[in-house]
């Protein structure tokens, strides 16, 4: 069993991916091919923003946007201490201070409440200058913004919305990836929409934000390639890539996305009785990057992922650690908040494979070996 399966998926869908590919063999046209600035087109388009620029991978895209916004030492940066190295590393390797905030154990989000508390204890510090939240729209399911956007308008903060794996998600059908003043997401193969490689994309309204952006990402561009007005990096989408996508993200809107939802409420109804299973919130859409349930307790995860692994079942523990806890910040000051709420999900969390083509069968035999041990 796969725990994402990406072969089924290249079945399906390869009589239309390899003429796509091809297409750009024959027309030899690898960087910046019409096929990549069609594929932003219909990208923002669908999130419902203004522009969408591509770029070489989530992290980038991240980077891209503080680069826009200038954000650096002495600033502080609000981000989820539960979530992938990539949203607090980028703010950091930016020089700003990444300040961690508690998530909720329902949703697996950010908990305002915790943000709350953060920005105000970095102001009474009076040490940096808070600037922007990171949010993650973690697991597929966008943050709670109904709550969280009144709180970065009333601190003055700017919005960065990490959609690497909420791409397709909605709130009340506003998508994710348009909830941020810069959104991002990434194309990692594994994504709820992901290419055959590397690959991220930065949404924004704002047309000054995109104009700097598209000038950073090729090396700071002005008037062409070889006109530099700019220190920046060399980050574009590939199109190849591109090509794949535009495939991909047919498939997605029409079948896909549904499909994964189908396949996340039969695990809600097979398993809400005997394990933890996650909390979509009214109104909410998730587009299901993963599916992760909480077991009672790490002796009682570590044994149900045992006896999956014997059952050649695959499963992952998304996160075994907070970021709070990462070596790589050990010298920073980075914690304000009580974080207790993660580091309890640490040792409780498991993904369960899931994807829009796992089948009925396959699901059951993930949920009886659960089913089976925790009632032991
Ligand atoms: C929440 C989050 N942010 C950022 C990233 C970085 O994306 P990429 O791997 O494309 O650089 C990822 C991807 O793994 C992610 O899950």
């Amino acid at each position: 069993m796969q725990f994402r399966d990406l072969k089924k998926q290249y079945e399906v869908l390869r009589n239309r991916i390899d003429p796509a590919v091809t297409r750009v063999m024959t027309d030899s046209n690898y960087i910046s091919g019409r096929q990549v600035s069609e594929l932003e087109e219909a990208l923002a388009e669908y999130v419902g923003v203004k522009h969408c620029i591509t770029c070489a991978n989530g992290t980038d895209a991240l980077s891209l946007a503080l680069e826009a916004w200038n954000i650096g030492p002495g600033d502080a940066v609000f981000v989820p201490d539960f979530t992938f190295f990539a949203s607090g590393e980028t703010v950091a390797f930016e020089g700003a201070t990444p300040i961690f905030v508690d998530i909720l154990e329902d949703t697996f989000n950010m908990n305002p409440e915790s943000l709350k508390k953060a920005i105000a204890t970095v102001k009474a510090e009076g040490k940096l200058t808070p600037k922007a939240v990171v949010t993650v729209d973690l697991f597929g399911q966008p943050a709670d913004y109904d709550k969280i956007l009144p709180i970065v308008k009333e601190n003055n903060l700017l919005l960065l919305e990490d959609g690497a794996q909420g791409f397709g998600g909605d709130i009340r059908g506003k998508r994710a990836c348009s909830f941020g003043d810069i959104a991002t997401t990434s194309f990692f193969p594994a994504k709820p929409l992901g290419c055959y490689g590397d690959g991220g994309a930065i949404f924004t309204n704002n047309d000054e934000w995109a104009a700097l952006i598209k000038s950073l990402r090729i090396h700071g561009k002005g008037e062409d390639k070889y006109d530099n007005v700019r220190i920046g990096m060399n980050s574009r989408l590939d199109t190849i890539q591109a090509a794949v996508l535009q495939v991909k993200f047919e498939a997605f809107k029409k079948y896909e996305l549904a499909d994964v939802n189908k396949v996340a409420k039969r695990y809600d109804e097979l398993l809400g009785d005997f394990v933890k299973t996650p909390t979509v919130l009214t109104g909410f859409l998730s587009s299901w990057a993963q599916y992760s349930i909480l077991l009672k307790d790490k002796a009682e995860r570590d044994l149900v992922q045992a006896r999956l692994k014997e059952e050649g079942i695959p499963s992952m523990i998304y996160y075994p650690k907070g970021m709070h806890s990462q070596k790589a910040f050990a010298e920073l000051d980075c914690v304000k908040v009580d974080l207790s709420v993660t580091e309890g999900i640490c040792d409780r969390v498991l993904a369960l494979p899931l994807h829009p083509y796992m089948t009925e069968s396959d699901q059951d035999k993930v949920v009886d070996v659960i089913k089976r041990t925790v009632k032991m």
